[in-house]
């Protein structure tokens, strides 16, 4: 069955408290859309009254990204959340997320300094503005996120937190496809070439967590092992190869607590992101 679609915070707000008032627990999935297996997962982890937004968030692209050709497939997309057992599609307008007179943002410091925010200064002020107020204007019990996106999932987690939102946030693990990529929205950016190297991020990654279970606890060695792999993929330029606390998402000398290895690497002008937890 296609789940409705509402564009107004009025229609999500009033689905919402019919859905709560018949006893449903209430669970959200934020998405920009595109949405593939991964997006899917999130939707079938999902219990109770799930409502699924798609909003291309513009507040999270810098000037130079790629905003304007975010691809936009609202028919595919609720095809596929029905399919998934979803019961409402939230898919807003920007001007009925963003006003004109809005001038407040939500800023988690220290968590979003770097890896994705150094690269791309303000997405997570965009990302978290943007999450707290679906949350405000969604009110879930429950809400899902990938780990694939593993740095915004522990902001997120974090804004919650700090701001006490009454909503529990669960990361759900990242959906690959068969040969390791990570499934991701720019994919389809990719040339028949580029799609055919990029599956090495994700050996790389498997590579440095096979280095650190066979002892190898230096992180700035695992780093520049992993930097070093990377740049051998044709045509791939590394943003980032990191090894870091896996919770606070610092640097670390040793890796003497959890730790997960986070890379972005651009194939041509698609800027792909990857990660791993080191046991
Ligand atoms: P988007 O990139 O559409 O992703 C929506 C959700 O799907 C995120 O929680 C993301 O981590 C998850 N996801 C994407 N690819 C995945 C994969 N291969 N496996 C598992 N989960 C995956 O992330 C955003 O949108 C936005 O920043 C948003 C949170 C909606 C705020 O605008």
């Amino acid at each position: 069955m296609l789940p409705p679609i509402v564009t107004t915070i009025a229609d999500v707000r009033a689905a919402v408290d019919a859905a709560r008032a018949a006893q449903k627990p209430i669970a959200f999935v934020p998405t920009m859309g595109a949405l593939h297996e991964g997006h899917a997962a999130l939707v079938r982890a999902a219990r109770g009254f799930v409502v699924v937004s798609i909003f291309v968030n513009p507040t999270q692209f810098g000037p130079k990204e790629d905003f304007a050709k975010y691809p936009r497939t609202i028919e595919a997309d609720q095809k596929l959340c029905g399919e998934a057992g979803a019961s409402l599609i939230f898919a807003p307008g920007v001007e009925e997320m963003y006003p004109t007179n809005s001038v407040t943002f939500v800023d988690v410091a220290k968590l979003g300094d770097h890896l994705c925010g150094a690269a791309r200064p303000g997405h997570f002020r965009g990302v978290c503005t943007v999450v707290l107020k679906l949350f405000n204007i969604v009110r879930p019990d429950v809400a899902h996120f990938g780990a694939k996106d593993y740095q915004q999932a522990r902001i997120i987690a974090q804004m919650v937190r700090d701001l006490n939102v009454p909503v529990e946030v669960r990361v759900e693990p990242t959906i690959r496809e068969a040969d390791g990529l990570a499934l991701s929205s720019r994919n389809r950016y990719l040339s028949a070439d580029e799609r055919a190297v990029a599956p090495r991020i994700y050996q790389m990654l498997q590579a440095t967590r096979v280095r650190a279970a066979a002892g190898e606890i230096d992180a700035a060695r695992l780093e520049s092992a992993l930097a070093a792999d990377l740049a051998t993929i044709p045509g791939a330029r590394v943003d980032y190869a990191r090894v870091v606390d896996a919770e606070t998402l610092q640097p670390l000398a040793r890796l003497d607590r959890p730790a997960v290895a986070a890379v972005a690497v651009f194939l041509g002008t698609t800027r792909l992101i990857d990660n791993l937890v080191l046991a």
